[in-house]
């Protein structure tokens, strides 16, 4: 055993092979699969977006996963001190991109994650029992124009998030995750079914699944690369921080596979609920914006029975997914607190949680109060969620990929295999594509989206 593939024995490391997946899985399916996925796509051209979606998941998506449960692994450090260890010098700076990705990523979805929670709330008064899609987008623009009372529900998720993270890893989220989400999948399933079998739904199928290349712009591939990174939790640590509790005896590629595979499943399902139901309403993609889903989904709850029962326990899950992802973004910052500085656990919470919740302020507001306000001719929310997600999670994986590819190098192969095992045989093919094809590839659609 080399010095870095040395357990450190302090660690707390995963129950169970299927509590690494379903936490991992967690961070990775939240609001980016179901809330942004649906709009992305529907705004970047329906099939086309899916095509380069599927592209980037299977070039970038996978290899990094990879190399991220790998380092973390490696170092058994959360990204900072990883970085550090594995390559020296400069490379912590990587990490600290990373975490400052990680907050401003994090600012912003406890504001969506808010409005899942108003949704329960919605569902359960009977405000959205409705197939009027004038009325439902009245109902969304009501919420998120007010001023309160959506920050509200934002600070009340921060604290949700807070109070996981502080209870520790294996426990809260390893043990709410096993039982949530194949629930969440269960219910996506059925509604995917009820929105497929509306009337009018088939013009939407046919717009998400059939491509037409002739709407690929820069500015399509800019956005399926930066919602692959988004919605795999990619290029700010995440993985890094799960892959430190990794143990050698864990089949690593199997696993990061298994959570790829999960992930954009997930995604498939919520764009084949939520695209066919727009048309189904009447709706022109790419109207909706950041509202999409929850002006679309409960006119499909409308048309079931029961259908306040599934809305709230759509909007539940949705929230509990959510949850998950949040915990994951805050951990990588609270764990970088706690081994960088002298703060405690909870001392470290507590101030990230708090700064955060801040900066969550003007992201809400620009939505209501604040929406005329443009930078960039971007609101604000809009412009964090385009910095961090299109700009410095693929600038994180790309730089990722020439560390591990580069400075790590043939070490890293050694890495990817397990204590019974030899390694892979497509190990070389994967560490080709981290070499070359990551850094080649991101670098064009960064330059691209940047002169575009
Ligand atoms: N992947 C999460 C989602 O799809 C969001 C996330 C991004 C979580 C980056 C952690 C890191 O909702």
């Amino acid at each position: 055993m080399s010095e870095y593939t040395a357990r450190r024995r302090d660690r707390e490391s995963w129950g169970s092979r299927a509590g690494f997946i379903m936490a991992a899985a967690g961070s990775a399916v939240g609001l980016g699969n179901i809330w942004k996925f649906p709009y992305m796509a529907g705004g970047n051209g329906g099939g086309a977006f899916l095509l380069l979606y599927l592209a980037c998941v299977v070039i970038f998506g996978l290899s990094l996963v990879i190399a991220e449960l790998v380092i973390g692994r490696m170092a058994q450090r959360t990204p900072v001190a990883a970085f550090r260890q594995i390559a020296g010098r400069a490379w912590p700076l990587v990490g600290a991109l990373a975490i400052t990705t990680a907050f401003v990523i994090l600012s912003f979805y406890i504001v969506v994650a808010g409005w899942t929670i108003a949704y329960m709330v919605f569902e359960v008064g009977g405000q959205v029992a409705s197939t009027d899609g004038d009325h439902l987008e009245a109902v969304f623009n009501g919420l998120v124009g007010n001023t309160w009372q959506p920050i509200g529900y934002a600070a009340l998720f921060m604290i949700a998030t807070a109070a996981v993270v502080l209870g520790g890893i294996g426990h809260g989220i390893e043990r709410a995750s096993k039982i949530l989400m194949p629930a969440l999948f269960l219910l996506l399933i059925a509604l995917a079914i009820r929105a497929l079998t509306l009337p009018g739904a088939a013009e939407g199928i046919e717009f998400f699944l059939v491509p037409d290349l002739s709407r690929v712009t820069g500015a399509t591939v800019t956005a399926a690369i930066g919602q692959a990174f988004f919605s795999l939790s990619l290029g700010m640590g995440a993985m890094i921080t799960y892959g430190s509790y990794m143990s050698r005896d864990q089949n690593l590629p199997a696993d990061a596979l298994a959570v790829v595979g999960l992930d954009t499943l997930i995604a498939l399902l919520a764009g084949l609920m939520v695209i066919p139901a727009m048309f189904a309403a009447g709706m022109t993609p790419g109207d909706g914006g950041a509202g999409t889903t929850f002006m679309v989904l409960p006119a499909v709850f409308a048309a079931m029975p029961a259908g306040p029962v599934f809305g709230f326990g759509f909007f539940l899950l949705l929230a509990v997914a959510a949850l998950t992802s949040s915990v994951s973004l805050l951990e990588a910052v609270v764990c970088y607190l706690v081994d960088e500085t002298r703060l405690t656990r909870r001392r470290a919470t507590g101030a990230a949680a708090i700064v955060c919740f801040v900066l969550a302020i003007p992201s809400s507001l620009s939505f209501g109060l604040w929406s005329e306000a443009q930078l960039f001719g971007k609101s604000f929310f809009n412009l964090l969620d385009y910095l961090a997600t299109s700009i410095a999670l693929p600038l994180g994986g790309l730089l990722t990929a020439l560390c591990l590819g580069w400075v790590v190098g043939p070490r890293a192969i050694e890495a990817l295999r397990d204590d019974d095992c030899p390694a892979p045989r497509w190990a070389r093919l994967w560490l080709f594509v981290l070499r070359y094809v990551v850094p080649i590839g991101i670098g064009w659609i960064l330059i691209q989206g940047i002169i575009g």
